[in-house]
């Protein structure tokens, strides 16, 4: 799909169908998220290339952490937390919430609210990157702020360094609608 198709029909959606994504699809949208594309640089831009945003992939079948240089999924915990990362409805019904997690201590120099910016910040372009595949390949898609971060990072288990920016919930589109 051209880029201009894709900005058309970005969109943000609330209902998804049951069908999980197959593997293939999820590798693709990881790495179109925030992927390598060469040694150093990735898919999307981020402060001073710092790269501090890791992905929790939670899926149904256990909650994993992408690893971008070996291309696979770190077991974090065997449970599924979908349900647990939000507080709408609709939360826990997407075959996959994407967890944007911030590592802070790859950030140094800057103050307390330049820290909160730039993870803010790279979080968006990685976010905006899902968004676009999500419209390319016919999925639906929307980002979320409102996220129980304590229990979630409890649930993740976090260190304290680390922050919840953002949580998208992905997956096939609705056939009711
Ligand atoms: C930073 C940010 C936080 C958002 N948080 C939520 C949220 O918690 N729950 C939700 O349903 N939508 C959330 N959204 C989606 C917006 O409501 C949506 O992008 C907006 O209504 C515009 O619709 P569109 O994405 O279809 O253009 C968020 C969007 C952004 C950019």
């Amino acid at each position: 799909m051209p880029l201009r198709d894709a900005i058309q029909a970005r969109r943000s959606e609330r209902a998804f169908a049951r069908r999980p994504l197959d593997l293939q699809t999820l590798s693709d949208l990881l790495w179109a998220a925030f992927g390598p594309i060469s040694a150093k640089r990735r898919s999307a831009p981020s402060s001073h290339n710092r790269q501090e945003t890791e992905l929790y992939v939670l899926l149904e079948q256990g909650t994993y952490r992408y690893d971008f240089e070996g291309n696979k999924l770190i077991g974090v915990t065997e449970e599924d937390l979908r349900a647990t990362s939000g507080s709408q409805d609709y939360v826990g019904t997407a075959p996959l919430e994407l967890a944007y997690v911030a590592d802070k201590r790859k950030i140094t120099g800057k103050t307390d609210r330049g820290v909160i910016e730039t993870i803010y910040v790279d979080t968006g372009f990685i976010s905006q990157n899902v968004y676009l595949f999500c419209a390319a390949e016919g999925l639906a898609t929307v980002v979320r702020a409102m996220i129980p971060k304590d229990t979630l990072a409890a649930r993740l288990r976090l260190a304290p360094e680390q922050e919840i920016t953002l949580v998208q919930s992905i997956g096939w589109k609705s056939e009711e609608k």
